[in-house]
């Protein structure tokens, strides 16, 4: 079966990460996929809804070390770029259903969600430094926003987890759920809003975000340069080597 599902029905396109061997992770050819769906979804007049669902025990590991330690994305068009700008400029609801782990993008794309509910077992983090890299997807931008400054500071220079409860606080969750009924209160909730009048949903998205919106795709351009040089610099490659190895980075050299 595919590593990642699209299904759509009632109006609403269901994208689910389905790779649970690998915790989710995202490979090259994932991010194809996704790019494709949103691109997709953006357009299709049988979707009025999107919503990013995973599994009970994991969301997302975020980006395939392995992959990205064997193929950086060398292009501004290599897939995770095209799937990032893709949901940024995403016209219309977009939900995120979170349980267990939300590492790295598995965060990130929740900034790009205009709803997101939390399984009380949902640990998010973007542990971009500890893994020789700077935040993207906007994150930058946007996490400091949300968050306040210090909140922000804690989350992308330490890049420890932070739970659902947390998330809540910080106004990144909706709201909290047992992990067994998150998945089925997005889908209800994209249900209601596909029952909505598609044109105001999309009108006052617009209108909530066109402020940001060039802001945003600037600061994801300047991250994406810096995260792709990082990427094939000493520091990410003794992190990435680490975890492929099981065991501590040293970064006393870099
Ligand atoms: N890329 C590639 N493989 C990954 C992966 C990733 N991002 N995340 C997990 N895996 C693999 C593990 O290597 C392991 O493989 P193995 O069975 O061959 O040993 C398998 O998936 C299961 O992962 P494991 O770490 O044993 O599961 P866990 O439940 O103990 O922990 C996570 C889950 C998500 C907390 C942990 O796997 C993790 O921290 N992953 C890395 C996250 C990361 O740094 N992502 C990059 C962000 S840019």
């Amino acid at each position: 079966m595919s590593d990642i599902l699209v299904h759509t029905e009632a109006g609403v396109a269901t994208i689910s990460f389905n790779r649970l061997e690998r915790k989710n992770s995202i490979t090259s050819a994932m991010y194809a996929t996704l790019a494709d769906a949103v691109t997709q979804a953006a357009t299709d007049a049988a979707v009025r809804v999107l919503v990013f669902q995973g599994h009970e025990t994991v969301f997302s590991a975020g980006n395939d070390i392995g992959d990205f330690l064997n193929t950086p994305p060398a292009d501004p068009d290599a897939p995770v770029w095209r799937f990032m700008r893709a949901l940024a400029a995403f016209p219309k609801p977009a939900i995120a259903a979170v349980c267990g782990p939300a590492v790295g993008i598995g965060t990130t794309l929740l900034f790009h969600c205009d709803l997101v509910y939390a399984g009380d077992n949902a640990a998010f983090s973007m542990p971009f430094v500890n893994l020789g890299l700077c935040p993207e997807f906007a994150s930058s931008l946007m996490v400091p926003q949300m968050f306040g400054y210090h909140r922000a500071a804690e989350a992308l220079l330490m890049g420890e987890p932070f739970m659902a409860e947390a998330a809540l606080e910080t106004g990144l969750v909706n709201r909290v759920l047992p992990p067994t009924e998150a998945n089925g209160y997005a889908q209800a909730q994209a249900r209601k809003l596909a029952a909505k009048p598609l044109s105001s949903l999309i009108e006052t998205k617009r209108l909530m975000k066109k402020g940001q919106a060039a802001q945003i795709m600037a600061q994801m351009g300047e991250e994406g340069a810096s995260f792709g040089r990082m990427l094939r610099e000493p520091a990410a490659r003794e992190a990435f080597g680490a975890f492929m190895e099981k065991r501590k980075p040293d970064f006393s050299k870099v």
